[in-house]
């Protein structure tokens, strides 16, 4: 009886330690092939696609464990999408977009934070990440955004944390699109000699 409990712990153990090797390779995959995606197909991504980015953002580590970040999802048709649009390429002085700031994607996250932790941006930048990385896992495509700061941070700022059910004090960190990628682009490289030093 002993026996059998231990093999049967045994091979318990050995799976569980096979699923962490292929979650281990698939973070490293999914690391290795990210790429910001600039074009996407108008399919909607599903229920369970959408839960597992934004549990993937909630699963981020936050200072103190403070879990102070907010998300905010907007589907493409959201008519707060074309304001932000709208304000940005005011600021900006943009008469003709080419494209909306989240090429079409159809989905489109809002990480903000309370404007008074010190660690907000940082943490926001974690989830984001860990966003990116698990739509890339999925076979989706994202993009981070960050040029509605302006849109967001000026003088319609608390219209727009009211538009987008910001909780009180907080305020934009960074975005987010994904959706079905229609275009697909190489990793960027990079020059490891210039961003490192060993001592
Ligand atoms: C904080 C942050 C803000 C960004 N904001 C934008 C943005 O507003 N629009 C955009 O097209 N890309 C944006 N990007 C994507 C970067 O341009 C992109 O990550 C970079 O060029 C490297 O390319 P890769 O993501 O394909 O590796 C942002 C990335 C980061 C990390």
């Amino acid at each position: 009886m002993f026996r059998i409990i231990f093999k049967f712990r045994e091979a318990a153990n050995s799976n569980l330690k096979e699923d962490m090797r292929q979650e281990m390779t698939n973070v490293m995959e999914a690391i290795k092939k990210r790429s910001s995606t600039r074009g996407y197909m108008e399919a909607p991504l599903t229920e369970m696609e959408t839960n597992q980015l934004i549990h993937a953002g909630l699963q981020a580590p936050t200072a103190a464990n403070k879990q102070e970040i907010h998300f905010t999802i907007l589907q493409d048709s959201n008519p707060i999408l074309k304001e932000l649009e709208e304000e940005k390429n005011r600021l900006r002085g943009i008469t003709a977009p080419e494209h909306n700031f989240y090429y079409e994607a159809p989905v489109v996250v809002i990480l903000s934070a309370d404007s008074t932790f010190r660690w907000g941006t940082l943490d926001a930048g974690i989830a984001v990440e860990n966003m990116a990385l698990a739509a890339e896992e999925l076979g989706l495509g994202s993009l981070i955004i960050g040029c509605i700061y302006d849109a967001l941070m000026g003088e319609k700022k608390d219209y727009f944390a009211n538009a987008l059910r910001f909780p009180d004090n907080y305020e934009y960190k960074i975005a987010i699109a994904f959706g079905h990628k229609a275009v697909s682009k190489e990793p960027h490289t990079y020059n490891a000699d210039a961003q490192i030093t060993y001592l």
